[in-house]
């Protein structure tokens, strides 16, 4: 097409294809466990089958004569690690990592306590079903259900009590009151790619070719575990087959293979196994909570009484923030949150999927749908007479908030007013049809982060950040960013990200990518732009390249201002569902979900729905099929495979999933203007599925995974 070059420049705001599509659909794309390392041997965990205790005796005789093996470690000859203390963001602020091999104790039911490297992964593999261990096993806490919850630990990051008004009082005055107790199981993340790290010593110097969401995080912790310095240790992380919260933090095995290599001196290659991902990479914590709801007879909210209980390990203490959301997202004059913990022999929970506001939400956008049933009143009315002015919480300004035109735009093209509001009261032949919806909310952040850029004479340039990409596009949308800030068109522009060489970036997590990296990609493009500009004294970037005949480059730290303190800040969305369920099988179809977001400027249209719609589907998979069925004898995922933990598949998607976006200019958030997105699409999923099953069925299911037997 002749046409192409007089093309205007696809930037920031245009629907683009991934620039990375082509590697990934051609198998191109390099993960973890894929990097052609010489000489690189093969390690297999061998794990705990008691829950608690210690380890009484270990013999490896047979195993450390099995053909191919290097080495067999075990608490008895590992070499002891300093351990440094070392914390960021996606660690729990109470409590200490799980010290691999340093030890005869045991806190939970799968935790390491051999590995055996070998010549091949099949030798390894065999060789670690010859160790022998005998345990003095001591009782195990795993039950989350029998076990007295504990005041959680003050100096975790979420309060464990906040109040205002006097909500007890309001609650018992209120002329219609919700009182209910709503249970989410425990789920795993799943990815498909399996966590993998390849580990190479050179002297003291440690590569690390790893799945990880932050490269420096992962350098820093590893280095902290080796007292080595962190620059001596690179981590390669270019492409993560999905994450979800699983790979925020270096597990265990990350250790593992380290100690490995330096033990044998070759580089070790570990891949963990389906069964192994529910023993050591986290999962979002199995949680219990009460919502109480008070109201007078004309919808207005007095009181909302919310309590949350979560499992946690023994030996560090994850908090979730289950009751966050709750506090702001509707208006209220007295509410009281309240936070407990279950400590278990279990290993860390962590964060997946919208953690905290996805389980907190389910209960309160439950808990309004009965109390609109109560009323006798449309759900989405009863939100918009409790559409706060301010966020009530911190007292402050949000610094934009679209509810009200979610629910609007979302009810529109779902065709909400055609709704009748009695359960049972539509049908599809043998299929009972519902209609619920629910309101999302999930924080805005905006994280320090650096970026590089590069421009050469021949008009090109080079941009990098060692950011993640786990699926959402950030190739992509920082290509955009870029190449918006440079004045260039997309191809002249390469992203660099997944190596802790590059310029330190935020956590590839929290919804928070898009802002933080982008701000510092944008900031830096402007500044070499304006630069290079300057020193050539023409205003057309190409031509002032040319004429400098050398590259200009630049660099930028971007870090938030003081808009948290000014501003609460958060995406809005509000997300309505069609399902069907089969009267007599309880078989739970969702057949459309409209989803609409105040997210704050779009980058890339076509990525963002994407994105939202594995949110959306996200939101399925908790709603009706996640579950980690956790032995309550000794903890044990019984369930620990894809054949038995279910999640959905292409037939489970809704054949209809509209995405909308509310046009938002939010100049407080960040230079962007971009709120995130992944998380706020999962938010109110599974809460509208909830409403939605009990207006076709009348049965109100309080338990996630909606599943047939719940039904019928
Ligand atoms: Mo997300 S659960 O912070 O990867």
């Amino acid at each position: 097409m002749s046409n192409i070059a007089h093309a205007p420049a696809p930037s920031a705001g245009s629907p683009v294809s991934r620039v990375d599509g082509r590697l990934k659909v051609t198998g191109r794309a390099t993960y973890a466990a894929e990097f052609p390392v010489p000489g690189v041997v093969h390690a297999a965990i061998v794990r705990s089958t008691i829950a608690h205790g210690v380890i009484a005796s270990v013999d490896t005789t047979a195993a450390q004569r099995a053909a191919g093996v290097l080495t067999v470690l075990t608490h008895k000859n590992a070499p002891r690690l300093p351990y440094h203390p070392q914390k960021a963001g996606p660690d729990p602020d109470i409590g200490e990592r799980l010290h691999v091999l340093q030890d005869n104790i045991v806190s939970h039911q799968g935790q390491p306590i051999a590995l055996v490297v070998a010549q091949s992964l099949e030798q390894a593999q065999y060789a670690a079903t010859l160790v022998r261990i005998t345990y003095v096993p001591e009782p195990a806490v795993t039950d989350f259900e029998r076990t007295k919850p504990a005041q959680p630990d003050p100096a975790s990051r979420y309060p464990i009590e906040t109040r205002r008004g006097d909500p007890v009082a309001a609650f018992a005055a209120a002329e219609v009151q919700v009182d209910q107790r709503y249970g989410i199981p425990r789920e795993y993340h799943n990815p498909i790619e399996t966590h993998a790290t390849i580990a190479a010593w050179e002297g003291n110097r440690l590569t690390l070719w790893d799945k990880t969401q932050w490269v420096h995080h992962t350098a820093d912790q590893i280095a902290a575990v080796f007292g080595i310095a962190a620059q001596d240790v690179h981590v390669v992380s270019p492409f993560v087959g999905g994450a979800f919260g699983a790979a925020l933090r270096a597990w265990p095995h990350v250790t593992l293979a380290a100690l490995g290599a330096r033990v044998t001196g070759r580089p070790v290659k570990l891949v963990l196994t389906r069964r192994e991902m529910y023993y050591g990479v986290g999962y979002r914590p199995h949680t219990l909570q009460r919502m109480a709801l008070g109201a007078s007879r004309d919808g207005r909210l007095s009181s909302i009484l919310h309590e949350g209980m979560q499992e946690t390990s023994t030996y560090e203490e994850y908090a979730e923030a289950l009751l966050n959301a709750t506090r702001f997202l509707h208006s209220c004059p007295n509410v009281h949150t309240l936070r407990h913990i279950v400590r278990l022999n279990v290993h860390t929970p962590t964060f997946m999927r919208g953690p905290g506001e996805v389980s907190g939400l389910f209960a309160l956008e439950s808990a309004l749908d009965e109390l609109a049933i109560a009323l006798q009143m449309d759900p989405v009315e009863l939100r918009l007479r409790n559409e706060p002015q301010h966020d009530e919480f911190k007292n402050l300004p949000f610094s934009s908030r679209s509810t009200q035109e979610c629910y609007r735009i979302a009810a529109e093209r779902f065709g909400w007013s055609r709704r009748n509001p009695a359960p049972r009261s539509m049908r599809d032949g043998r299929w009972l049809l519902g209609w619920g919806m629910a309101t999302a909310t999930y924080p805005t952040h905006f994280a320090p982060a650096s970026a590089h850029v590069r421009l050469l004479p021949d008009g090109t340039a080079q941009v990098s950040s060692a950011a993640s990409d786990m699926g959402p596009g950030t190739w992509t949308s920082m290509t955009q960013l870029a190449a918006d800030a440079l004045g260039l068109p997309m191809d002249r522009v390469t992203f660099t990200l997944g190596d802790n060489c590059l310029p330190r970036a935020a956590v590839h997590g929290g919804s928070m990518t898009t802002a933080s990296v982008g701000s510092a990609v944008q900031a830096a493009c402007r500044q070499a732009r304006e630069d290079a500009l300057a020193r050539a004294g023409v205003d057309d970037l190409t031509e002032a390249l040319r004429r400098l005949r050398q590259p200009v480059e630049a660099s930028v730290d971007s870090r938030p201002g003081d808009a948290a303190q000014r501003f609460s800040m958060h995406a809005f969305g509000a997300v309505f569902v069609e399902v069907a369920v089969d009267q007599d099988l309880g078989e739970v179809r969702v057949r459309r979900m409209v989803g609409a977001y105040g997210a704050g400027r779009i980058v890339n249209p076509k990525l963002a729905r994407s994105q939202c719609i594995g949110g959306m589907i996200g939101g399925v998979g908790m709603a009706l099929m996640e579950h980690a069925v956790v032995d309550p004898r000794n903890g044990r995922v019984a369930n620990a495979n894809f054949a038995e933990y279910a999640l959905p598949v292409h037939a489970d998607a809704p054949a209809v999933m509209d995405v909308l976006f509310v046009e938002e200019q939010d100049s407080h958030v960040n230079p962007l203007g971009v709120k995130g997105l992944g998380e706020i699409a999962m938010v109110g999923v599974a809460p509208a599925i909830a409403n939605a099953i009990h207006h076709a069925t009348g049965k109100r299911i309080r338990e996630l995974p909606v599943t047939p037997d719940k039904l019928i």
